[in-house]
């Protein structure tokens, strides 16, 4: 059979069939870089990587791609076929979006990224107890952090697989890394979901509306009610003056939609990543442009209302160099008792998953 010659490209005669596509750095396109890619403007690597490419890594890539503030996107996955595939249909978004340069990769392809995020898991088999799933995807942790923080070792480690706090935890021992450059998505998602179902009963914009959820990614998280604001009016003082009731009811209306959202949304449509992945492409965006953006993101904490070596969320500061500092709220004492109940939820996970199987 002969070979299909596109007459849109035709080969020069004497040319090589499969000449090597190069670009002005000299390095053939498709294929992951091995040096970081320095922004044109700062100078600044923005390379990211992104391990696990399901719907959370995925949609992740795509919003990263859309934002243009990423030179490189290398995706990798146990599945590597999924991976490639991912980045050749992203690849063909790059006409309507920014340069950026998509390719499946292997662990070694970390390198030079500033940062990895890592949405690898496995799903709740039917019948699977939590605890179970957490053993399931800390093994998986062990097999894909170590490669990770070997290929690169100056980079940053955001965590998205669930549960969050305690895999974030997991790959601080796993890494070797230091604290600031390990974290997990923790509660960005719960915050944004808190700030959007306030502002659809206050009645402004989500973005004005600066309320914080803390402590565990999940049943236990806390809603920080005493603090909350539109433009520095606590609630119970915006409300008075805007004539919205606010009572003990509609306020855990408001936390039980928050918290409970995931299980309503995957219930409906089988998984969430529209919005966890926007909030990753927010802490991309605090990292690589360098903002001491103030997130809710979890990570190691010590010395707060008792509590001390587990991974929980906080309002914290992040930037280029990955967590500046962590703000220890002043709670109020029902908040603070919530903080360290949640604490207790996670170290008995922790706790738990150096017991031997079947314990
Ligand atoms: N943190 C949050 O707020 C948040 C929100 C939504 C989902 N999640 C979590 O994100 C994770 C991913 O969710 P999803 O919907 O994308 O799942 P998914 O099943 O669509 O994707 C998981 C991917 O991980 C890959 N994978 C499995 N084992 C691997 C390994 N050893 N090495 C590399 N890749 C491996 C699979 O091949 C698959 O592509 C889940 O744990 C989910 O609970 C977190």
């Amino acid at each position: 059979m002969s070979k299909t010659v596109d007459p849109a490209s035709p080969q020069p005669e004497g040319a090589p069939a499969e000449a090597p596509r190069s670009r002005p750095g000299g390095r053939p396109t498709g294929e992951p870089s091995m040096a970081r890619e320095p922004d044109y403007q700062t100078g600044r690597p923005t390379k990211v990587a992104i391990v696990g490419t399901g719907m959370v890594g995925s949609t992740f890539a795509y919003t990263l791609l859309l934002s243009g503030i990423a030179s490189e996107i290398v995706l990798v996955d146990a599945n590597h076929e999924r991976a490639e595939g991912e980045a050749m249909d992203l690849n063909h978004a790059v006409p309507f979006a920014h340069p950026t340069k998509i390719c499946a990769g292997d662990y070694a392809d970390c390198q030079g990224a500033a940062i990895t995020v890592i949405a690898a898991g496995a799903g709740q088999r039917p019948g699977e107890t939590r605890l179970e799933l957490v053993r399931r995807n800390a093994a998986i942790f062990g097999q894909i952090v170590p490669k990770v923080a070997e290929a690169n070792p100056e980079g940053i480690i955001v965590v998205a697989t669930n549960p969050v706090d305690v895999l974030t935890y997991v790959t601080l021992d796993l890494a070797g890394l230091p604290a600031n450059r390990v974290f997990g998505s923790g509660t960005i998602l719960d915050t944004a979901r808190f700030r959007y179902m306030l502002s659809e009963h206050l009645g402004v914009d989500p973005r004005s509306v600066h309320a914080y959820i803390i402590g565990e990614h999940g049943d236990s998280e806390v809603p920080v009610w005493s603090l909350a604001n539109v433009a520095g009016m606590r609630l119970p003082t915006f409300c008075a003056e805007n004539g919205i009731a606010l009572g003990p009811d509609t306020m855990e209306r408001i936390f039980r939609q928050t918290r409970d959202a995931a299980y309503e949304i995957i219930s409906r449509k089988g998984a969430t990543y529209y919005a966890v992945a926007a909030g990753l492409m927010r802490i991309a965006e605090a990292i690589l442009r360098d903002q001491n953006t103030v997130l809710s993101i979890s990570s190691l904490i010590t010395d707060y209302y008792g509590i001390d070596d587990v991974c929980l969320s906080l309002p914290t500061v992040v930037s280029r160099r990955g967590i500046e500092r962590v703000l220890r709220l002043d709670l109020s004492p029902h908040e603070a008792r919530g903080v360290r109940k949640s604490a207790d939820v996670l170290r008995q996970t922790i706790d738990s998953l150096k017991e031997p199987p079947g314990n």
